[in-house]
């Protein structure tokens, strides 16, 4: 039978559920794509350096409070903001819906890339790895009109169906399943390209810090990733931390979590950066590509190399599994806020953000092809979704939760949310980034973010 708390809520069924489920969310492309490029660009070992700084003090301290605070109210962003937010911070109540619709922007876009995922996993299923490594494949099918939507549809069927299926049976189930096969198979792939000829001085470039990179937007690249990749400042652990039970112990599940995400995000690193390296002749440059990496040199990389389709599978295997299992936990927290505030049945939600996602996701992938012409500052449809809900709300909502849980809420409370389950160690950083420190760093991010989107500064 499946579990549910009193209120009839969905739970998690423990433990292992939850940290699989928080850790599918948290790993996903963020990892493979965006932090290899990201600590390349930015000096490597530095980069490195200030993402593990920032990690084990705010980044922990950010999900063990909105955690907590899903736990203490058992409801989702919209319900566990209104249960506190007071007249004297009436600013508070649009925190809970700008929580909940950074999600429901993420989503369109999110699976409209899950689907181009999906696209090369069937190219390379079928014989077509070899296709999928020419000059212009990737160029030719995201500019079509039909079939890179059609493909959208099929990782967003995926990813309702499981939804349908509820917290433990969907969720937890498929999390359970699809990670230690994504982690295998990133250990598989990544020892594969540290072992090809020419691949150590990628390894190299790395590791090794180069100072010389530092500057103030390494500390605030690496903490738009961070919390980009630990699904933080979008509702997501506030619904998930609702869906915990009350004697799992919450700092050790979120350092299992960070420890996963994180060596996901390393391993990603040194399958990409050796390979593309021993592929280019040791050109640094070729690491920069940015978001067509994935998609135009990766395939050419491993066509390249012994076993390139096998392992080009194995690949496109597990960055479809990092997707599938982030993309259920945007849809989810998405069905809970609706499930919660209009009372929905969990199928008409379901049903509702399937067509919203079909409505902002074929404008995404039109902006590609016949809607190229629309672009603000250079971006395209998908670009100015993404930044708009990762570089300016996330950054924004993480910091309106701050201020609700240490105006309002009283951080007392949530430490003894999370003491009643289990012993807490980090108690004082907990104290002391939630308060001081997150609100500075966030204010930080915002502000330069919103600064890049006028034009003052480069990122
Ligand atoms: N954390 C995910 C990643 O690293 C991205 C994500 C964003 C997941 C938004 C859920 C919600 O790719």
């Amino acid at each position: 039978m499946s579990q549910s708390s009193s209120s009839g809520r969905g739970l998690f069924s423990g433990n292992l559920g939850y940290v699989l489920a928080v850790a599918g969310s948290a790993v996903g492309l963020g990892n493979i794509w965006r932090f290899p490029y990201l600590a390349a660009k930015y000096g490597g070992g530095i980069f490195l350096l200030v993402y593990f700084l920032l990690l084990f003090t705010f980044g922990y301290a950010l999900i063990m409070a909105e955690t907590s605070l899903g736990r203490n109210t058992r409801l989702s962003p919209v319900g566990a903001y209104r249960s506190f937010a007071d007249k004297q911070h009436p600013f508070l109540k649009i925190g809970g819906w700008l929580n909940a619709i950074v999600p429901m922007i993420i989503l369109p876009y999110y699976c409209l890339i899950g689907g181009w995922i999906v696209k090369y996993m069937f190219e390379y299923v079928t014989g077509g790895s070899t296709a999928a490594a020419t000059d212009g494949f990737f160029v030719g099918f995201i500019t079509s009109n039909f079939t890179p939507v059609f493909w959208h549809l099929i990782f967003l069927g995926c990813t309702a169906l499981i939804i349908l299926k509820g917290v433990e049976k969907g969720v937890e189930r498929a999390s359970v399943v699809m990670m230690p096969i994504l982690l295998i198979l990133a250990f598989v792939v990544a020892v594969y390209s540290m072992t090809r000829p020419g691949a150590g001085a990628g390894i190299a470039y790395y590791l090794i810090p180069d100072f010389s990179k530092f500057s103030i937007m390494t500390v605030v690249a690496a903490c738009g990733q961070l919390f980009f990749s630990l699904s933080v400042g979008m509702g997501i652990l506030i619904t998930y931390g609702s869906y915990m039970k009350k004697d799992v112990d919450v700092e050790k599940a979120t350092i299992r979590i960070g420890f996963m995400d994180t060596t996901v995000a390393m391993l990603a690193g040194f399958m990409i950066i050796p390979a593309v390296f021993a592929f280019s002749g040791g050109d640094a440059t070729a690491v920069n590509a940015g978001p067509g990496l994935m998609f135009i040199t990766i395939p050419k990389v491993f066509a390249s190399m012994g076993m390139g389709t096998f392992i080009g599978l194995a690949f496109f295997v597990m960055v479809f599994f990092a997707a599938l299992t982030s993309s259920i936990s945007i849809l989810e927290t998405c069905v809970s806020t609706l499930t919660d505030e209009l009372k929905w049945s969990r199928k008409r939600a379901t049903m509702f953000m399937f067509f919203e996602a079909i409505a902002l996701g074929v404008p995404c992938s039109l902006g590609f092809g016949a809607w190229d012409f629309i672009s603000i500052a250079g971006l395209s449809i998908l670009d100015m979704m993404d930044f708009l809900a990762s570089s300016i709300l996330c950054p924004l909502c993480a910091l309106l939760t701050c201020l609700l849980i240490s105006r309002v809420v009283g951080i007392q409370k949530l430490i003894d949310e999370i003491k009643s389950s289990s012993a807490f160690r980090g108690e004082n950083i907990f104290r002391f980034c939630v308060t001081y420190l997150a609100p500075v760093i966030l204010t930080l991010v915002f502000l330069s973010s919103v600064a890049a989107t006028l034009g003052f500064i480069k990122i």
